[in-house]
């Protein structure tokens, strides 16, 4: 059988090679410390666990989901803008319920793009981004996030060509992997640029719950006019442990929620309503175990950062998300650098070229492991005399 050009031209997963030298690793009895993988190692909060059980035994969450969302789910999600970016929402025309946000990110091109638009997208960035690209047959450019510009786009950089041809940019603060934050001035900035430029935002907010020393990293939406060009996608899985869940939105410019929602009107009915019932619980309930979790994963970037430092390895706390960017030592490339940590130290990091070209030079290191597996990793690094 055939199969389409569309799926033959998908991206290579370049982390493909690196789980499975992890697994053969582990097939032999090594005991390795696996750094390079981006799922939450906590369970999902108890009170959104038993809203789930609850919404389960209803026969109203049995049959197929409305259509766009239940209105429950999207009126939670403009309570939650409100009280946590005292952003105003319109839930009915500016809110779409996502399998996740891997989806809606994947399918967005399919509902703004003609085949050959372009796309700009941070190098290094989200690998499943290219997804999209494959699947919508458009092109992209990618922009430079450099260290001396905090890992921030420079639109001046950017040509007179890509500015005329970008039709879409994708952003995402908290960055995975660099874990760089944005500010409202540099979110102001994009605003102008995409209004000038005519092009349009979608700033993909997955690690917006996770700001360390007391910052809270800002939402896209609340830079003025964020609604004229662009929207915000955000999702459960690292805010309230709720990967396996499938379940995230889209918010902001209404035209673009209204293509999102017409493509998934054609692609699927929504996820299910009792998902949908303990999700709205998890937004409008306390945020305590957002607050438990926060700690959690400063706690151990405090140890990570500390430890590196001890051994002498000369790197930058994160000052949000889960991941930390750190450089590798000049004789080796990110992947020689991973390579060498996993077959003598049994520890599994993400090298950074795996992000793009200007993520070489870095590994990112997950903090998804307890403080004691931390520090044993780093511990096994130090006997390697690399320092
Ligand atoms: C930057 C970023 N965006 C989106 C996602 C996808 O999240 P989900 O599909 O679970 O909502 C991830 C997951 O790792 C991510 O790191």
């Amino acid at each position: 059988m055939e199969i389409s050009d569309r799926l033959k031209n998908m991206p290579p997963h370049f982390f493909s090679k690196l789980v499975k030298s992890v697994e053969a690793a582990m097939a032999e009895g090594r005991d390795i410390i696996n750094l390079g993988r981006g799922n939450p190692d906590q369970p999902t909060p108890k009170h959104i666990i038993e809203a789930l059980q609850e919404a389960v035994e209803d026969p109203l969450t049995h049959g197929y989901a409305a259509f766009r969302g239940t209105t429950e789910l999207k009126e939670a999600v403009g309570v939650f803008y409100k009280r946590e970016y005292n952003v105003d929402i319109n839930p009915e025309t500016e809110v779409a319920i996502l399998f996740g946000t891997k989806t809606g990110l994947v399918e967005l091109p399919l509902a703004l793009m003609n085949a050959g638009d372009l796309l700009l997208l941070p190098d290094p960035g989200y690998p499943d981004y290219l997804s999209g690209v494959s699947l919508a047959d458009i092109k992209y450019n990618l922009m430079p996030l450099l260290a001396e510009n905090n890992f921030l786009p420079d639109y001046a950089a950017l040509s007179n060509e890509q500015k005329e041809q970008a039709k879409l940019m994708y952003l995402n603060y908290p960055s995975n992997p660099t874990s760089a934050t944005a500010s409202i001035p540099f979110f102001d900035e994009t605003v102008a640029f995409a209004k000038t430029s005519n092009i349009a935002i979608m700033h993909d907010f997955a690690y917006g719950a996770i700001g360390f020393d007391g910052k809270k990293p800002v939402s896209f939406l609340q830079a003025d006019g964020a609604k004229d060009v662009g929207i915000e996608m955000y999702t459960f899985s690292k805010t309230y442990n709720m990967a396996g869940w499938r379940i995230g939105f889209a918010v902001g410019n209404a035209e673009i929620i209204e293509a999102i929602n017409t493509l998934q009107d054609h692609l699927f009915i929504n996820p299910f309503p009792a998902v949908q019932r303990a999700a709205a619980v998890a937004l409008t309930s306390s945020q305590d175990c957002v607050e438990n979790l926060v700690s959690l994963y400063e706690s151990r970037r405090n140890v990570l950062i500390s430890e590196c430092k001890r051994i002498g390895w000369d790197v930058e706390a994160p000052p949000a998300s889960f991941f930390a960017w750190l450089p590798v030592p000049k004789e080796y490339s990110s992947e020689s650098f991973a390579d060498l940590l996993l077959s003598k130290a049994d520890v599994a990091v993400a090298p950074g070229n795996g992000f793009g070209s200007y993520g070489e030079g870095y590994i990112r290191v997950g903090l998804l492991e307890d403080e004691n597996r931390l520090k044993e990793a780093v511990a096994r690094i130090e006997k390697l005399n690399l320092f």
